[in-house]
């Protein structure tokens, strides 16, 4: 069968972007049943960005009981924290060593900060650049291939990863002379693969743009109200396509309903209106996970169980295949 995986770095509370871009196409496809599906925290991943403890552990809370209380059936899923699988770190470095570094210079992230840099007339252009940050795509590869994943939902943003992903199997099965990894691929939900945020800008933590998930129904309104429009009157036909308001409901309703609202704009719904429309389709869809999330977070204790529970599950499939993987490159165990 398939194997579907995705994972959420955790730095922060998830928003909407992580929702329509990661979360709910994972959650929907578990729907079919076809496939095997692995979801993960990825706390590994946050070291990179994050050398605040406490945020980290909060953050693991949170994204662990986002993805429970919005519907994951964990006796369905691998549902697992990243650093509970020691053979992922043991992995990456197998994969570090066949990765040319020319391919992790190209890597967006990294070539991002370089150019940060280098705009601010700094005369070390890595300044700043951590050995995690330069080769984070080897540790996401890791995620996917240790797992034999062939799909991966994810946002736009991650699509380079997944090439990446893509590239280092290729190598490695190439030198060590089997398919050890299936290719994986990544499936973009092109609706909702860049959403945007308060600022029209893509929404995202670094921009403090975000929408969070589970924040009460009052706040939500308020933010919702905060998101930039164009200064277009009640009455002038509208463009729903550049419109972030449109691009939120988009993600959250259905196709019908996404149909009448394209309707409304062309017939020049006013910007307060249609917030008003946006506010109760997100306060709809998101109201009872909201209250499940209150109750799941808690008690962490639960949260624990799960996941170790969940790692114990990956780490069958981990286990074997990583002592697969170390024969094939000499480093075998006798006895
Ligand atoms: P992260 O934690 O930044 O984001 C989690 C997922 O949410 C998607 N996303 C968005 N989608 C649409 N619009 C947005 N504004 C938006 N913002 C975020 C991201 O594309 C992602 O799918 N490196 C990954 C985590 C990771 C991973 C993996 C993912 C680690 N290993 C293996 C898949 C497979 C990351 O930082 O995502």
């Amino acid at each position: 069968p398939a194997r579907i995986l995705t994972g959420i770095t955790t730095t922060g509370t998830p928003h909407l972007g992580n929702y329509a871009g990661a979360i709910g196409p994972a959650i929907a496809a578990t729907q079919a049943g076809d496939a095997e599906y692995f979801f993960f925290l990825a706390d590994y991943h946050a070291l990179i960005k994050c050398q605040e403890p406490e945020r980290v552990e909060h953050s693991r809370l949170e994204v662990a009981a986002t993805w429970l209380a919005l519907g994951l059936d964990p006796q369905r899923v691998c549902f697992y924290r990243q650093s509970d699988i020691p053979e992922i770190p043991e992995l990456t470095w197998l994969l570090t060593c066949v990765t040319a570094k020319g391919l992790m210079n190209r890597a967006h992230a990294y070539k991002a900060a370089v150019q940060e840099n280098v705009d601010s007339g700094d005369a070390d252009a890595d300044k700043g650049v951590t050995m995690g940050l330069f080769s984070y795509p080897i540790l996401m590869a890791a995620d996917i291939l240790m797992f034999n994943a062939t799909r991966v939902p994810v946002g736009k943003d991650q699509v380079q990863h997944l090439e990446m992903a893509r590239d280092i199997a290729q190598r490695f099965n190439y030198l060590f002379g089997a398919e050890f990894f299936a290719l994986p691929e990544a499936v973009v939900d092109e609706d909702a693969a860049v959403l945007a945020g308060l600022d029209g800008r893509k929404m995202s933590k670094s921009y403090n743009n975000t929408i969070p998930l589970f924040v009460p129904a009052k706040e939500l309104k308020k933010l919702v109200s905060r998101i930039v429009t164009n200064s277009q009157m009640p009455g002038e036909p509208k463009d729903p396509d550049s419109s972030t308001l449109f691009q939120l409901y988009q993600a959250f309703a259905s196709p019908v309903e996404t149909a009448a609202i394209r309707q409304r704009y062309a017939e020049g719904i006013g910007w307060g209106d249609m917030k008003t429309v946006l506010f109760e389709k997100l306060d709809s869809v998101l109201a009872g996970p909201r209250e499940r999330y209150a109750e799941l977070i808690a008690n962490p204790a639960a949260i624990e169980r799960t996941l170790q529970e969940g790692a114990e599950k990956a780490r069958t499939i981990a286990a074997p295949f990583m002592r697969e993987l170390r024969s094939a490159v000499g480093l075998r165990r006798l006895g």
